[in-house]
């Protein structure tokens, strides 16, 4: 499919979608964030792609939020349809089989730190500035910021950020548990590529089922998610990658998994 306002480029099973609107620090507009959720959609079609990672074009942002020029006259009515967008987008890429990579170079802000929360793992570079400043222009979070946040950082802080609308350092977000890890700028796009490596050599069949039980164990009750990782795990014993990760162990050599 072709994109206007993104990026996808493909190499040795791992995809990169670049967001592509660097003049205006890859704001996410309704175009873009069509582009988003069609891509999304076509890699998850792909079964030569085991891994994504999502990084915004140009040296100063990953995403600095929602496009304020297109929302500033939106209606009830339209701010509804773009909210219900950008949480169809981010429910695809948690429904992906594929884990997503989130590379934040510089500002990730807003929609833009809604959209890595939503994937992942997240890998910053130290001059990342990260934050939910909506509480500044008069509205609440609209892509899933009043959720994630305190799902994954706890609510106290959660509603400090939420309320002061104050943005973080990379050195912050990586002690509160919102970005997964922290390296130097001139490293970010190798070390982003050696994590995305790393995982596509695993079985690709267990990466989806580690997103999955991960993903849904954690929005339901303990016994539940327990029965659902028996489930996951048994069903494993019916594939290739299950049989050849144990037979390679045990013959000493390193297993050549086929997400099959
Ligand atoms: N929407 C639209 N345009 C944006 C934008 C945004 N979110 N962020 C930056 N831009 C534009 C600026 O308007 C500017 O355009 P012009 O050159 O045409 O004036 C260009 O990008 C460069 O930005 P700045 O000149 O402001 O760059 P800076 O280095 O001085 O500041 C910044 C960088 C601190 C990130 C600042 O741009 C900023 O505060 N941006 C807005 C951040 C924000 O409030 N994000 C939340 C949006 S609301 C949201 O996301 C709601 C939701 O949950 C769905």
């Amino acid at each position: 499919m072709a994109y206007k306002n993104i990026l996808v480029e493909k190499k040795e099973g791992i995809a990169t979608i670049i967001i592509n609107r660097p003049k205006m620090l890859n704001a996410l507009n309704t175009a873009t964030i069509g582009d988003l959720t069609n891509a999304v959609n076509d890699l998850e079609k792909d079964k030569n792609i085991k891994v994504v990672i999502l990084k915004g074009a140009g040296e100063k942002a990953f995403i600095a939020g929602a496009d304020i020029k297109e929302m500033k006259d939106m209606n009830v009515l339209e701010a509804k349809q773009f909210a219900e967008a950008g949480h169809h987008m981010l429910s695809c890429i948690r429904q992906s089989r594929l884990p997503f990579i989130a590379m934040i170079n510089g500002y990730a802000l807003g929609g833009g730190c809604e959209v890595l929360m939503n994937c992942d793992i997240t890998i910053a570079g130290r001059n990342a500035k990260l934050g939910q400043p909506e509480i500044n222009l008069g509205i609440s979070p609209g892509f899933c910021g009043t959720q994630c946040l305190p799902r994954l950082v706890g609510r106290a802080k959660a509603k400090e950020l939420l309320l002061t609308g104050r943005n973080l350092d990379a050195e912050e977000a990586y002690q509160i548990g919102l970005v997964n890890m922290v390296v130097d700028n001139d490293k970010l796009e190798e070390e982003t590529e050696k994590l995305a490596k790393k995982i596509a050599s695993k079985s690709p069949v267990q990466t989806a089922f580690i997103k999955a039980l991960v993903n849904m164990g954690t929005d339901i009750d303990m016994h539940s998610a327990c029965a659902l990782e028996v489930s996951y795990f048994s069903s494993s014993f019916s594939t290739h990658d299950q049989k050849e990760g144990m037979t390679a162990f045990l013959e000493k050599r390193k297993p050549v998994f086929k997400g099959k």
